[in-house]
């Protein structure tokens, strides 16, 4: 997997200070979180009933699900609060030159 090329996503100038990102790389919607111990990816789809996380609430490194609200650490994926009972999944990210890129 770790032959997948990285892709930019967004310039972190442009990110949401504290909160959520929504962007998308190549046709996929993908949530970039920015917390109090950096930068992280994931898939911006809820895996419980696919609401889009980025409408979400986000606090700290905890996504709430807008629907549901079924929550998820964006650490790695683990979900904190029901009816989220799966990991969400979570992007590699980096930061080359100012850009955020991620790799699925
Ligand atoms: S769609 Fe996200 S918790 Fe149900």
């Amino acid at each position: 997997m770790s032959d997948k090329p990285w892709q930019d996503a967004i310039l972190v100038t442009d990110l949401e200070r504290g909160w959520v990102t929504r962007v998308t790389v190549g046709r996929r919607p993908v949530a970039v979180y920015d917390t109090p111990s950096g930068l992280y990816a994931s898939l911006a789809l809820c895996n419980h009933g696919g609401a889009d996380l980025c409408d979400g609430y986000f606090d700290g490194h905890v996504i709430e699900c807008p629907l549901h609200q079924g929550a998820f650490d964006v650490r790695d994926g683990k979900p904190v609060a029901a009816p989220a009972t799966r990991p969400m999944r979570v992007l590699k990210l980096r930061v080359r030159d100012g850009m955020v890129q991620v790799r699925f």
